[in-house]
């Protein structure tokens, strides 16, 4: 089993959207025994929550149900189960840099680095821009989602 969480600010736009993606993907690929999926915020401001409406509603229109998703906070023992911890930016990667515990074997790093633009090393926040934020964070997390995809893959057979 590989075990992917991808980690945002507040678990309500980002990494709900790439955990939503993602797992789209995986189901797609008939790899749902194989690879499981989750998501998480640095931040607890949201926990408990359903992501934000905008992201639900621009995910919506490409196919994606985020409805179901609900946030919590990111924790140490995380890094014992999961093999990928994937931050949205810089500063998600900084705080997980700072509570990951020495022994963790896995990969922690950036989302993007899996994705297909120089342009880009990291997901902007959409929270407090407009419309066109959500589209870009779905452009990004959809070709880095493929691109995991087919990293994980290679390890798989
Ligand atoms: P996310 O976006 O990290 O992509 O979920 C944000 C959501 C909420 C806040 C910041 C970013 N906030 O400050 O409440």
């Amino acid at each position: 089993m590989t075990k992917v969480l991808f980690v945002c600010l507040g678990n309500i736009c980002r990494s709900p959207t790439a955990d939503g993606i993602f797992r789209e993907l995986v189901s797609k690929a008939g790899l749902d025994q194989k690879i499981t999926v989750d998501s998480a915020g640095t931040g607890d401001w949201h926990v408990g929550k359903a992501p934000d409406s905008r992201t639900v509603a621009a995910a919506r229109k490409r196919g994606y149900d985020l409805s179901v998703l609900r946030a919590r906070q990111v924790k140490t023992s995380d890094f014992d189960e999961f093999d990928y911890v994937l931050a949205m930016d810089k500063a998600n990667l900084a705080d997980l840099q700072r509570i990951k515990p020495e022994h963790f074997a896995g990969h922690l790093g950036l989302f993007l680095e899996f994705g297909n633009r120089s342009d880009y090393r990291e997901v902007p926040d959409p929270y407090y821009g407009g419309a066109d934020g959500f589209e870009l964070v779905l452009d990004l997390v959809e070709a880095a989602a493929e691109g995991l995809l087919t990293h994980i893959r290679q390890r798989l057979y």
